[in-house]
């Protein structure tokens, strides 16, 4: 397991104001405060009562409601789980050459998923990607940047998630980049589609026994 208190340091300030804002909606920053607006009632809708939270049960999550590029953010036993409709050139995206020879572990051959994610896209669906949003360095949460750009937050930036604490870099199904101090891709916790739109966080699909506990790092 990593260190999940990064409480002091250079990175501290950062960690506090992501975990702060860890349950409104990210997507690019020209769409994010109309994102909130949308977003923050699904959230609120979806999210469990306070003893199914603490007692670590299943969340379920409408992501009919999730527009193409946008993301929404739920709380699953304590962690900020990332849900990403992925756009047509996002899907195009993670499987490039030019991004793949750039990952550490391009085909999630790291224990960091379940089986059912074990494949190009890292989700049951491509066009839905489910990550658990921290870090596998030092615990920080990811701020996520799905817009490619020439040099922010990183040069060449393709699209994904950047960790503020230490420069970790992320693809958008959460592949981590060579050379940076995260040594893991993100988790993809336990899931399934109960319908054909929603999506419970903390069950595996049917005939699946994944065990969350026993991925390589969180
Ligand atoms: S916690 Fe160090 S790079 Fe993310």
């Amino acid at each position: 397991m990593a260190n999940n208190d990064p409480t002091s340091g250079a990175g501290a300030d950062a960690v506090e104001a992501t975990r702060r804002n860890f349950l409104y909606v990210a997507t690019g920053s020209v769409a994010a405060v109309g994102a909130i607006a949308t977003l923050v009632p699904l959230i609120a809708q979806m999210n469990p009562d306070a003893s199914t939270l603490a007692a670590g049960g299943p969340v379920d999550l409408d992501v009919s409601k999730i527009e193409p590029g946008q993301q929404v953010v739920i709380r699953w036993r304590q962690r900020p789980i990332f849900v990403f409709h992925r756009t047509p050139e996002t899907l195009k995206t993670l499987q490039d050459p030019k991004l793949t020879s750039q990952l550490a572990d391009p085909d999630s051959q790291q224990l960091q998923q379940a089986p059912y994610a074990t494949n190009w896209h890292r989700s049951i669906k491509p066009e839905y990607g489910v990550l658990v949003g921290i870090c596998t360095h030092l615990g920080c949460i990811p701020m996520f940047y799905p817009q490619p750009n020439a040099s922010s937050p990183a040069p060449d930036w393709l699209g994904g998630y950047f960790c503020p604490c230490h420069g970790s870099k992320y693809d958008p199904a959460g592949r981590v980049f060579s050379g940076v101090p995260a040594p893991y891709n993100l988790p993809v916790p336990p899931y399934t589609f109960v319908n054909d739109t929603t999506i419970r966080v903390g069950e595996n699909p049917s005939g699946s026994t994944f065990d969350f506990g026993s991925i390589r790092q969180l």
